[in-house]
């Protein structure tokens, strides 16, 4: 049976960040954030766009887009690390905006980055079992990505949600299911304790941690594979310089030969990635690390751009998950999947986004800390961030989270009416 992902689409925050004006104001050469780390751009979420509201938008792109019919999903899984509940999952959300059969299977998964992985993996073992009975999973991978102002991690932060549809003979990506690597070990990269809203990172070690993870699922794939041919590779990329690291890498390891810094190998592995990397890495420079999402976001970006002309459709995907947990798949990118994406054109999606300020975007980020406590209405009052309508949270109340969709006749306007809270 052939299984994969069947459609797929993203949402982003109203409001972004520019790279430069962040380096700028942090006494940073720009050329260190744009070229050095590889991002342009940072999706920033103000208080009323939480995980469950970046998810509910994401899926409901999937099902407008794709003309996904609701009572066939039989499963929802949320993969995310930046849950809003010790007990609640997401999903159940996703489920009442949907409109989802109460027949359904709906949680939430962690395992940092590669939370939505898991959740693919699971989904694709469940319909390959038989025991899906036709019905589809609808996974989610929404995040906000905080480390804070001033900190080494400020500028790998962002935000944002993918849906993904997997089922039977699917529209866009067929997965090579009988040839997959993984890698799991205790490792203490990256985290974020219960009781803070950023995350905290060893930062030069989670790289190295991502590395060796890359080599032990792929020395695992191979085992069940051989040596692949792959059109492009796509990578967890917490930023956008990381996928070059991980590509390099790779090529090392499928040559079995570590290359020497400035040796010719080492050039073409840079070559290389400029092929069969970096042009599917546009969405990823713009929006920042989304943690769970931001694998699949590469891979929105390579399927409404389409492989080149007579190349072979076989590409491969690796998750990364700090903490750690890494996995190596290789998939088939159907015939007509381009012309299913083109249905959605991120571009446009990205272009709509208003742009902030330096203190507009240190407003949000205190702001954050207090969107969660009880009382938060005001805090969380969407007109207070410029924000008009949508699906929102709009704070919590006798310690329930409250959600609405809003409608307006006015568009999105810049934050304008910001201030401290
Ligand atoms: P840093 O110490 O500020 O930066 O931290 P740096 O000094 O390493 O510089 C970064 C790059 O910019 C370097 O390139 C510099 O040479 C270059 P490299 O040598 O690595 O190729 N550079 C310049 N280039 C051009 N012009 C200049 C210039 N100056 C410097 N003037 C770090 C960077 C990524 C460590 C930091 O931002 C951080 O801690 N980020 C958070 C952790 C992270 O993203 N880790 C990635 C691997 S772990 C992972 O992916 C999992 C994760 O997504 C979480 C999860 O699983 O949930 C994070």
């Amino acid at each position: 049976m052939s299984v994969g992902i069947d459609a797929i689409a993203f949402s982003v925050p109203q409001f972004y960040l520019d790279m430069e004006e962040l380096a700028k104001i942090r006494g940073v050469d720009p050329l260190k954030f744009t070229k050095g780390l590889g991002q342009r751009e940072m999706a920033v979420a103000t208080p009323c766009e939480d995980s469950v509201v970046l998810a509910v938008n994401a899926a409901r792109n999937l099902v407008a887009h794709f003309e996904v019919n609701p009572d066939e999903i039989g499963l929802v899984i949320v993969g995310t690390e930046t849950s809003v509940d010790q007990s609640k999952p997401i999903s159940v959300y996703v489920h009442e905006q949907l409109q989802l059969s109460p027949n359904c299977r709906a949680f939430e998964t962690k395992h940092a980055c590669y939370g939505a992985m898991a959740g693919v993996a699971m989904a694709t073992d469940w319909i390959l079992s038989g025991r899906a009975n036709g019905k589809k999973a609808l996974i989610i991978a929404t995040d906000i990505a905080r480390y804070g102002a001033h900190t080494p991690g400020e500028p790998t932060q962002g935000a944002g949600a993918v849906a993904m549809l997997i089922d039977k003979n699917p529209r866009l990506l067929e997965f090579e299911v009988e040839k997959q690597g993984y890698y799991s070990k205790q490792v203490m990269d990256f985290w974020r304790p219960n009781y803070s809203k950023e995350a905290f990172a060893d930062g030069h070690y989670s790289i190295q941690c991502y590395l060796e993870s890359l080599a032990g699922a792929y020395n695992m794939y191979r085992e069940t594979a051989g040596r692949e041919e792959l059109s492009a590779c796509l990578y967890h990329s917490p930023f956008v310089k990381m996928a070059q690291k991980a590509h390099v890498r790779l090529v090392e390891l499928q040559g079995e030969n570590d290359f020497a810094e400035k040796s010719p190998e080492l050039a073409a592995a840079v070559r290389d990635y400029a092929n069969r990397v970096a042009p599917y890495l546009e969405i990823n420079a713009r929006v920042g690390n989304i943690y769970t999402g931001s694998l699949f976001l590469s891979l929105i970006n390579l399927l409404e751009d389409g492989l080149p002309t007579g190349a072979s459709p076989r590409i491969s995907l690796f998750s990364y998950g700090s903490g750690c947990m890494a996995e190596f798949w290789t998939g088939l990118v159907m015939p007509e999947a381009q012309r299913w994406m083109k249905r959605h054109p991120f571009r446009q999606s990205l272009d709509q986004r208003a742009k902030l300020s330096i203190p507009q975007y240190e407003n949000i980020l205190e702001a954050a800390g207090q969107a969660d406590k009880e009382g938060s209405e005001e805090i969380c009052n969407p007109s207070r961030w410029g924000i008009h309508d949508g699906f929102l949270y709009l704070g919590n109340r006798n310690h329930q989270r409250i959600y609405q969709n809003l409608l307006s006749t006015s568009s999105t306007k810049p934050l304008a009416a910001l201030s401290a809270p």
